[in-house]
């Protein structure tokens, strides 16, 4: 646990060595914790002269297999920018993104030539926008069955692919229904089961919940946590939505297209929420605890065996990984209301 988060260099870069490249029989989503997207010196600049934005600022971040990564910050800091140019979108003005090829050899997306470019993106992405990007004209198989043909599977085999899919979110009763006969929680878990149409082993969602309200957002985010733990996916989210730290395994804060300190968080072992290792604080049985308001931290020294035997104090938001025992599937709803 890094409680001194505030001297930390800010990388994101996971610790240990580069994973090795998978064989050829192996999708790369199987080799759980492998690192699947590796970005080094990655720099973009819009424009040129007086006008050009530097969006993006020599950043190095690594992504492992199965992990969940919430990336936040202020608007206009290079998140979606940075999204874009990990999915293949956007060419980096400089540096390096790689991922492993389905040959097993590594390729940076970043110079790869354009032409490669559709099927890198098919095979090793899914795409999970704020708008659901759905195709209006198209029912929710027809959108699902679309992303498959991109990969090459057509006709009846892609049709079963999207009924697969509509199953594993909950909706293959809607499956003949039009984007605009569905509800916008009914329409993400579309655009989610379109992702996943050729099985990619990274989900990159740009603000995923921003249009779900409270109820539908925390499904949302359950669904993309399930989705990391069950198949051993990526999931990389930008988001301005704290309920999404509650899935996260890592927190990163962009800012002026840089990674940024975070201060340490802790969850707070009453409510269960996480907070920021700053706030009130109390030392038992050799820890300290953090809490997000006096009320909790009261009802926590009145008794604290109570509050204290599944959970650890401090979570690690620069370059760990939260207790995933302190983070269970299915947070309980929070008792105090901060
Ligand atoms: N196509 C573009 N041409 C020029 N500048 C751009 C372009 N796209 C983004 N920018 C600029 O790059 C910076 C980063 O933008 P970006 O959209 O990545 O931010 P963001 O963090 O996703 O913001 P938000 O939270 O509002 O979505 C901003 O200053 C923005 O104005
Ligand atoms: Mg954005």
């Amino acid at each position: 646990m890094n409680i001194n988060a505030n001297t930390t260099p800010i990388t994101g870069s996971l610790p240990g060595p580069a994973a090795p490249s998978p064989d050829n029989n192996t999708h790369p989503s199987a080799l759980r914790g492998m690192r699947v997207l590796t970005i080094r010196g990655v720099t973009k600049t819009y424009g040129s002269g007086d006008t050009a934005v530097d969006a993006v600022r020599a950043v190095d971040l690594d992504v492992a297999s199965g992990e969940v990564l919430l990336m936040m910050g202020p608007s206009g800091s290079g998140k979606t920018t940075l999204l874009l140019m990990l999915g293949a979108l956007l060419r980096p003005t400089s540096g390096s993104i790689t991922v492993p090829g389905r040959d097993g050899i590594d390729v940076d997306i970043a110079a790869a030539p354009e032409k490669q470019l559709p099927a890198l993106r098919a095979h090793t992405f899914g795409f999970i926008f704020q708008d659901y990007a759905l195709l209006d004209a198209l029912t929710a198989t027809e959108n699902i069955a679309i992303a498959a043909n991109l990969a090459g599977t057509t006709g009846a085999a892609a049709e079963q692919r999207a009924t697969e899919l509509l199953d594993r979110v909950g909706l293959v009763h809607r499956a003949a229904a039009r984007p605009s006969q569905m509800s916008g929680g009914e329409q993400q878990r579309v655009a989610v089961a379109r992702a996943l149409a050729n099985d990619p082993p990274v989900l990159l969602a740009d603000e995923p919940t921003a249009n779900l309200d409270a109820s539908r957002g925390r499904d949302l985010a359950r669904l993309l946590r399930r989705l990391a733990d069950q198949d051993n996916r990526s999931v990389v989210i930008v988001s301005h939505d704290d309920r999404l730290r509650e899935i996260a395994d890592r927190v990163l804060w962009l800012e002026d297209g840089q990674f940024s300190q975070v201060a340490a968080m802790a969850i707070d072992p009453v409510c269960r929420m996480q907070v920021e290792a700053a706030g009130p604080t109390a030392t038992w049985n050799g820890h300290e605890w953090w809490f997000c308001s006096n009320a909790c931290r009261q009802e926590f020294l009145s008794d604290p065996e109570r509050f204290t035997t599944t959970t650890g104090p401090l979570l690690d938001q620069v370059t760990g990984s939260p207790d995933r025992a302190a983070a269970p599937d299915s947070p309980p709803e929070p008792l105090c209301d901060q």
